[in-house]
């Protein structure tokens, strides 16, 4: 493909959707651009990105970067980060708000919805505790796509068979016509799904106990990923509450933030320098 309708494809997409891109990525952007291109009547990809990099910014613009980003997700994705929750994050955070009995979570990459949904299962083995409290998980991406899967909360035998326990699936979802799993009204009560872009202004956004921003800063670049981290450290409620990054992602150089080790996971307060 032309050399340089990938790179201002690429541009586009950084500058709008914070996807950092170069052009040993073509197979990955003609791979994914393919379908986009076929469903829009457009001959190829290349007549698509030519039709991108030559118009003012449209839903088709939208469509392109939401096939661009990765949104592979699974329940209790690496399993040790959810048992840092349930051994450690949740009883603290429990204890912490026992006043207010209020806990407000937010996954910031949300994707089809596993995320936020585990946490919501987690969320019922304290059930006795949190008898009477307000709990709310919001669930956001920028892909209305996704969010439009986790929003119905329905999954295939074989995404409830990545992550979840017989024991689980049979707690937590019926089963509908089709070999199809719906997750129950239940869980879905507690999740609100909302399109958000991480990298441009958040409007209406409240104060957070606990923050998921898992497998997602990966594809930002530095000054991408320090912005994002930069306004989550400013939805952090306060220093009791914790943000959790993907199992492959830290924090290296920031004033604002200390990892807490648990065991041999981390997660993040504000620093108290
Ligand atoms: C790999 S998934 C991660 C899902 C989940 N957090 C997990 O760890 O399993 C990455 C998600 O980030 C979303 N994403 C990419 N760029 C984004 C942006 N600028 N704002 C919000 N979400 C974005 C993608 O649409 C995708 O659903």
């Amino acid at each position: 493909m032309n050399p340089h309708l990938l790179t201002t494809f690429c541009a586009l997409l950084e500058s709008n959707a914070g996807i950092s891109l170069d052009l040993s990525k073509e197979y990955l952007i003609k791979a994914r651009l393919d379908p986009v291109a076929r469903n829009n009547g457009f001959t190829d990809c290349e007549q698509l990105l030519q039709k991108l990099v030559s118009s003012p910014l449209e839903a088709l613009h939208w469509t392109a970067f939401e096939a661009m980003a990765t949104h592979e997700t699974l329940f209790f994705r690496d399993s040790y980060p959810f048992e840092m929750l349930r051994e450690t994050v949740l009883p603290s955070l429990i204890a912490a708000r026992k006043a207010s009995k209020q806990l407000n979570i937010w996954c910031a990459a949300a994707s089809t919805g596993q995320e936020p949904y585990s946490l919501a299962m987690l969320l019922q083995d304290f059930e006795a505790q949190l008898q009477g409290w307000s709990i709310k998980i919001l669930a956001t991406d920028i892909s209305a796509t996704a969010l439009d899967v986790g929003r119905k909360g329905l999954y295939s035998k074989l995404d409830t068979s990545r992550g979840l326990t017989k024991e689980q699936i049979a707690r937590f979802f019926t089963r509908t016509e089709g070999d199809a799993y719906q997750i129950s009204s239940k869980l879905r009560s507690l999740v609100e799904f909302r399109t958000l872009n991480l990298i441009t202004p958040w409007f209406m956004l409240p104060k957070f106990d606990l923050i998921l921003i898992r497998n997602v800063l990966i594809y930002f670049n530095r000054v991408h990923r320090d912005l994002v981290l930069n306004k989550i450290h400013q939805q952090l409620a306060d220093e009791q509450s914790y943000l959790m990054l993907g199992s492959s992602e830290s924090i290296f150089s920031s004033d604002s933030y200390q990892a807490v080790r648990i065991g041999r996971g981390s997660v993040y307060q504000w620093s108290r320098r």
